[in-house]
């Protein structure tokens, strides 16, 4: 493959794994950070390819950037919206912040981003668009409201940006993973997440390798004709 990837969040956790396979696969990938100065630069100087800081949740921002990387690397052919947060907590416990914070860097980041790209995509016939979810915006997660909303959002915008597209020579399609080995799940308590893990068939958290690899079938030409669709890989854990 060769063209220009933009992997939000793409310098850490599951992002950095789907950077470094879009690389292999012979892509210049644009990775878009926004807080983490040190695995940024180790990114950099680890694949020599480039990571941008601007904060997704800002439409502003990612019309701008946007076209700084396209005339930085070239046009962008793929699109990883990847960046996300959680913000964990009952909502009869949840501060209204938490709600706008994990809506707009989850969620409002897909809208800013896609709207940044796909007019070129579109003008250029070519596109591919990969949104990750998670399995807890298909099956909701107790003290999530916030996540699992944002979440489940990226599958009906996936779907809702499939159909407008798919006419263009573009996909979109997103992938739920399940409760995989990153900072995020490391963050969580130790006895909540021995009880989900034990909730997984498989017996195990999934590697980021194992998320990279979907998405980098799904950006490949080989999977032009899948569109508008959401794949699970969490295990078997939950079955949709
Ligand atoms: N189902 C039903 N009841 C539950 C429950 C569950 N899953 N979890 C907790 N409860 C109950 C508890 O038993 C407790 O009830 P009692 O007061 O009657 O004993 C009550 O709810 C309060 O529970 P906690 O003490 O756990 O409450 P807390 O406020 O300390 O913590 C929480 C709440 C932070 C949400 C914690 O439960 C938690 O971390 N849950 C897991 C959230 C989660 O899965 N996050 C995933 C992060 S990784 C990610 O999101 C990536 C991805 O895509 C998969």
């Amino acid at each position: 493959m060769n063209g220009v990837a933009i992997v939000t969040g793409g310098t850490r956790g599951i992002g950095l794994d789907i950077s470094k396979a879009l690389i292999a696969d012979g892509l210049k990938v644009a990775a878009v950070y926004h807080g983490n100065e040190d695995a940024a630069q180790k990114f950099r100087d680890e694949t020599g390819h480039h990571a941008f800081k601007f904060d997704v949740s800002d439409y502003e921002a990612c019309e701008k950037w946007v076209e700084q990387i396209e005339k930085d690397l070239g046009p962008v052919s793929v699109l990883v919206n990847n960046a996300g947060i959680t913000k964990d907590g009952a909502l009869h416990k949840m501060p209204v912040e938490n709600w706008h914070a994990v809506i707009e860097t989850n969620l409002t980041s897909c809208f800013n981003m896609s709207k940044a790209v796909v007019g070129g995509m579109r003008e250029r016939g070519y596109g591919r668009i990969i949104n990750i979810s998670s399995i807890n915006g298909q099956k909701g997660q107790f003290g999530q409201t916030n996540y699992s909303a944002a979440k489940a959002g990226m599958i009906g915008f996936t779907k809702a940006l499939a159909l407008e597209s798919a006419a263009k020579g573009i996909t979109v399609n997103a992938i739920c993973p399940g409760y995989i080995e990153t900072d995020m799940t490391a963050a969580m308590r130790q006895e909540v997440l021995d009880s989900i893990i034990r909730s997984i068939p498989a017996a195990r958290m999934g590697k980021p390798d194992e998320i990279a690899a979907i998405v980098s079938f799904l950006a490949s030409d080989k999977a032009g004709f899948m569109n508008g669709s959401t794949i699970s890989a969490n295990g078997g854990q939950y079955m949709s």
